[in-house]
């Protein structure tokens, strides 16, 4: 069942219920309703009745006489449709058009199933005041139910009961009756709900479908088009994530096509340069001891680049595949700033570059990490400060801690760093343009290493750079 017709019929369903069962306990309330409106009727001929006798007699025989002479009480029972019997209050007929035997009678008086307690219900419907109402109850008598209405009324001082009957198939509700109104009520909340489902059950799916032949063109590599944002609820969400994913994605496509671009690139241009003097030694295109010598350098740097670039990317690539290991020992930061800088020493004579270097770790801080990973951070920082400093300037390396991590500075004077480089240039084969016309060495793989590598250790590597200083600051953790 696709998700339309799944939304149509649950709506559907649902709502024919709640109409139908509403619209029939509406109508069955006002059924009841309209019963008892016609109990108050009962109720209130009984009170003509009495209001005349105590108004015009004052002596209860001329009452009976005039009651029983005349035909008057048969007009009023033609007109009411109800049966009447007068009594004193010593329970004594006077009058009996139902012919009620004796026992019956007494037991109708006694009778406690008074109908008040549903009258309560529907005194909000109904607004006939309940005081003149006399005693209204319900008896079975000779096989049938009746309504009856019981007023007491006084003629001269002695008290009289009148009592008005009903017989309830008048007045009860034969559902029969309603069969087309039910029927009515069925079709329409039918109508009614099919109508809400459909228009309900297109307006969910039609942006869910949508969605999903987005996410299918997606799947199928297209990422052309935006998925329409559709409102603020979780479909809206739902499509622009789908949005961020899908540009997210195709961001790292199109980085990884220009990563294998730049790799093959740069690994072809060495390769081909160390094939094209091997070439020119072996067919003897250098041929004094100096070119060949010269040639021999050339293979020797550029093999050693070949071997830097692999060794970057195999670092690289053990980071993103999470394969690196993590020892921890003891690090000296003062011995590995040390060996490191004596490493340099030729690149940094040749730039005629002095050193500055502080040591400020407290005694007491001890960090327990992976010293290789640190040191290749450090490393990459020291050998950027000096490929990137004006030539017979200072590099600065400061080493300080506190009580949560130690942190290595590492400053040279050169071209700043632009606001919109700030991101860029932890991005793999990022390098800036302006250094082209120099000619400094490198793949634009150092800096990524490193932010990875501080990841890795939770630790932060961030840089300043105004007034022609540029400052990376690497902030190791103590307590990882
Ligand atoms: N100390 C620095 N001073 C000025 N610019 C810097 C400094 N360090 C890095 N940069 C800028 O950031 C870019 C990226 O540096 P990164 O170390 O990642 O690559 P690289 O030094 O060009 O090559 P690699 O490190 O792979 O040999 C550099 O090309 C340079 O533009
Ligand atoms: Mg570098």
């Amino acid at each position: 069942m696709k998700i339309q017709e799944k939304i149509t019929v649950t709506v559907a369903l649902t709502l024919f219920f709640v109409i139908f069962i509403t619209a029939f306990s509406f109508t069955q309330l006002f059924l009841v309703n309209n019963r008892n409106v016609r109990l108050f009727n009962l109720a209130e001929q009984n009170n003509k009745l009495t209001e005349y006798i105590s108004s015009t007699y004052s002596e209860p025989q001329k009452a009976i006489d005039f009651l029983t002479g005349s035909d008057y009480l048969k007009r009023f029972e033609d007109i009411a449709g109800v049966e009447i019997i007068i009594a004193d209050t010593d329970m004594n007929i006077l009058i009996n058009s139902l012919n009620l035997e004796n026992e019956d009678f007494k037991n109708l008086l006694l009778s406690s199933k008074e109908i008040k307690s549903f009258l309560n219900v529907t005194d909000l419907l109904t607004i006939s005041g309940r005081q003149e109402s006399g005693k209204l109850i319900m008896a079975d008598i000779k096989n049938n139910r009746y309504y009856i209405s019981i007023k007491e009324f006084p003629v001269k001082d002695k008290n009289y009961l009148s009592i008005f009957l009903k017989k309830q198939t008048e007045l009860a509700l034969p559902p029969v009756r309603y069969t087309i109104e039910m029927l009515l009520i069925f079709v329409l909340a039918g109508l009614i709900s099919i109508i809400t489902g459909l228009v309900l059950g297109k307006n969910i799916s039609t942006p869910i479908m949508r969605l999903n032949r987005s996410v299918g063109r997606i799947s199928n590599g297209d990422y052309s088009e935006n998925i329409r944002a559709m409102g603020k609820d979780e479909i809206g969400i739902l499509a622009r994530n789908v949005n961020i994913m899908k540009n997210k994605i195709q961001r790292s496509q199109e980085s990884l096509k220009d990563f294998t671009y730049m790799l093959s690139h740069e690994i072809k241009n060495m390769i081909t340069s160390i094939n094209g003097y091997a070439v020119g030694i072996t067919e003897g295109v250098y041929s004094t001891e100096e070119e060949i010598n010269e040639a021999l350098d050339i293979i020797k740097n550029k093999s050693k680049d070949l071997e830097n670039i692999t060794e970057s990317l195999l670092m690289l690539s053990k980071i993103e595949n999470r394969i690196i290991e993590i020892s921890k020992e003891e690090v000296n930061f003062e011995k590995m700033i040390n060996d490191l800088l004596k490493l340099y020493e030729p690149e940094l004579g040749r730039n005629r570059l002095k050193i500055k270097k502080t040591f400020a770790i407290m005694p007491e801080t001890k960090l327990f990490s992976d010293k290789y990973l640190i040191q290749t951070v450090i490393s990459n920082l020291i050998n950027n400060a000096i490929k990137y400093s004006n030539t017979e300037s200072e590099i600065i390396i400061n080493s300080i801690s506190d009580d949560e991590s130690v942190i290595i500075s590492v400053s040279n004077s050169g071209l700043n760093i632009t606001e919109d480089e700030r991101d860029k240039i932890y991005n793999m084969f990022y390098r800036s343009k302006k250094y082209e016309f120099k000619n400094i060495k490198g793949f634009g793989l150092g800096l990524a290493i490193s932010r990875r590598i501080a990841g890795i250790l939770g630790a932060d590597l961030d840089f300043d750079s105004k007034e022609n200083i540029n400052t990376f600051i690497f902030k190791i953790p103590l307590n990882r």
